[in-house]
């Protein structure tokens, strides 16, 4: 194990063309008006939730992605907070999620007062496994009547409590096989809600990701 660990870090080491020292996971790039953009910010006084730049911003992202629309949040966190209470997970809920990710998409769940539950990941795309949450649906849950909306409930055998939602992730920019986890979950009526926090600027099938779930 640490021969292979040590080969890795060797290997990206070798990548990075850098021989010692920290290899950061991400760095920012500042690659021309930020500093501009900025001061303009500043003396236009919009400076909090609305301006130019936001709606800009909100603009561009959109088309970009080819979404119907595209809002700001403060963070990635609080954007998986809003979307999963929309969705109508609830205090007592389970929502499924994968292990690989950031510690974002479990916190965004434990906000809502539910819990995470991680299925595995898979090896080639290192986001959420079509067939391992499809096995484990298939052995772990049951449907049962909701008196209030009356419709199928999907209930965890050994909780008891109601799976609301599924968070898949795509892990470092590579999507995940979305397209097929969906399938599973509307046969469950389980809404996803995508992460794609990781990936702007990756295509799943001629589609970007995060306007799938
Ligand atoms: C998978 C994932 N989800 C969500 C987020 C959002 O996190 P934050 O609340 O720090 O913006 C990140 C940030 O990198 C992420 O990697």
């Amino acid at each position: 194990m640490e021969t292979c660990f040590k080969e890795i870090v060797q290997y990206i080491r070798t990548l990075y063309q850098q021989p010692e020292g920290n290899i950061p996971l991400h760095a920012p790039v500042f690659a021309g008006n930020e500093k501009k953009y900025l001061a303009e910010c500043i003396d236009s006084t919009f400076v909090s939730l609305v301006g130019k730049f936001v709606d800009q911003f909100e603009e561009k992202i959109a088309e970009y992605t080819g979404a119907k629309k595209a809002i700001t949040c403060v963070n990635g966190t609080s954007a998986l907070h809003l979307a999963l209470k929309l969705t109508g997970v609830e205090p007592d809920d389970e929502v499924i999620t994968q292990p690989l990710t950031f510690v974002a998409t479990a916190n965004a769940i434990t906000y809502c007062g539910a819990d995470p539950l991680f299925i595995d990941v898979d090896l080639d795309t290192m986001g959420l496994s079509q067939k391992s949450l499809s096995a484990w649906l298939k052995d772990s849950t049951y449907q049962k009547i909701n008196k209030s909306t009356k419709k199928n409930d999907t209930i965890n055998k050994k909780s008891g409590k109601c799976i609301s939602a599924c968070v898949p992730m795509h892990t470092f920019g590579f999507p995940c096989r979305i397209d097929e986890i969906i399938e599973i979950c509307n046969t469950y009526k389980i809404p996803v809600v995508e992460d794609a926090a990781e990936s702007l600027g990756s295509f799943y099938k001629n589609q970007h990701t995060g306007t799938f779930g």
